[in-house]
């Protein structure tokens, strides 16, 4: 009766606050029993677009390396295992400057826009920041002492690779999200030092063209594709309208969605979503909610923009790209 009671209490826990959910996650002991690998993965897939550790120290960071954040929680702060899990959980499920320990980041790039991560993602991430060391640019040493901080050594266990064979799925997912990179930077970037007008123009020249330059990089075709498309050329087909409404269903349950890989003779079709954050809505937002003078400008060059009236946290479009089976 009693395990009735507690099962049934849990379940009230977890279905009706998404907040309660990752606390509820820590204080669990089960929390700590995670495949480092995953949690590393997760860590590449999720955070690296903005937090790349292999950025740049003056020029192309749009945001800290994770090693940083890490440096500034733990080393700094003092933050035991625990502590640390739950204020990074709690920044990244409502990031705001009065919660920020990193007031010059947050300075020089902005507040990190606020994006939904699949279940207990955060958790396992920042359970593999704290345990083990993770990739550090190899300026942030001097850095940090520039700061006035002590000599530097990471805290954590050596992290090893695990060697297995790329299957299509990975091969599919390097693509994108290299290509994700590339557009991601240079679009926050822009948004950063010069404004949304000035992103809005980069995103209109240099989208496609960079999107491109990826395929020949990777000889294989890569598209950003849409059931609510702006540029006329990322109009999904019958098969990517299939997908594009599977992984939305997916979203709305909080799921993560993994890779769909179709077989087409000596090629592979790859298909991934594109989920919305908060920074994409100043563009492809509620129109009410665009700037006026964004919103006419997108209009002038995409009358036909189907490309707005997005949330945070939805299927903006889909990753299609097709590639040969032999490499
Ligand atoms: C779209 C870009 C972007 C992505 C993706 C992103 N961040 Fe951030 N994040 C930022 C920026 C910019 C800052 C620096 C400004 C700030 O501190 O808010 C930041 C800062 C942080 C901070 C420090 C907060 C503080 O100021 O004390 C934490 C913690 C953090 N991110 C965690 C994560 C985790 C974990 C992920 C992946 C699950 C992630 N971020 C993904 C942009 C991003
Ligand atoms: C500064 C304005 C701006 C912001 C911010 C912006 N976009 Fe876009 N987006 C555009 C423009 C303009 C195009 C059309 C590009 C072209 O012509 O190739 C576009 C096209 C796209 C496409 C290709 C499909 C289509 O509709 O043509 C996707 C997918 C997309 N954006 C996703 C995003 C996501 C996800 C974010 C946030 C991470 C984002 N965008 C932020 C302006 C923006």
């Amino acid at each position: 009766m009693k395990n009735l009671f507690l099962l049934s209490l849990s379940v009230l826990l977890f279905s009706c606050n998404k907040k309660k959910e990752t606390f509820q996650d820590v204080d669990n002991e089960q929390i700590f029993v995670y495949d480092a690998h995953e949690a590393k993965e997760l860590m590449e897939k999720h955070c690296y677009l903005c937090h790349n550790p292999i950025a740049d120290e003056v020029t192309g960071r749009i945001a800290p390396p994770m090693v940083a954040i890490k440096a500034r929680y733990i080393d700094k702060e003092g933050y035991n295992k625990t502590e640390f899990i739950k204020a990074v959980s709690e920044f990244v499920n409502h990031p705001t400057d009065d919660k920020s320990l990193m007031y010059g980041a947050v300075k020089k790039f902005g507040v990190m826009p606020k994006q939904v991560f699949p279940d207990s993602a955060v958790v396992k991430i920042a359970s593999f920041m704290y345990d083990y060391k993770i990739d550090s640019p190899e300026w942030f040493a001097s850095h940090w002492q520039g700061h006035g901080n002590k000599n530097w050594e990471q805290s954590g266990k050596e992290y090893v690779p695990q060697v297995k064979e790329k299957t299509f799925a990975d091969i599919g997912l390097e693509y994108a999200l290299s290509t994700k990179k590339l557009l991601g930077k240079n679009l926050m970037g822009t948004i950063q030092e010069k404004g949304t007008m000035e992103a809005l123009a980069f995103c209109n020249i240099q989208a496609m063209p960079l999107t491109d330059s990826m395929s020949v990089k990777y000889n294989a075709t890569i598209k950003r594709v849409s059931d609510k498309n702006r540029n006329p050329n990322n109009k999904a087909n019958a098969e990517e309208l299939v997908y594009i409404e599977q992984f939305k269903n997916e979203m709305a349950a909080n799921k993560e969605s993994k890779p769909v890989i179709v077989d087409k003779g000596d090629k592979v079709q790859f298909y991934y979503p594109i989920p919305t954050n908060t920074m994409c809505l100043q563009c492809h937002g509620k129109p009410e909610n665009i700037k006026p003078e964004v919103r006419a400008k997108t209009l002038k060059l995409y009358p036909q923009d189907l490309a707005v009236g997005y949330g945070e946290n939805e299927v903006r479009g889909i990753w299609s790209i097709t590639f040969d089976k032999k490499k």
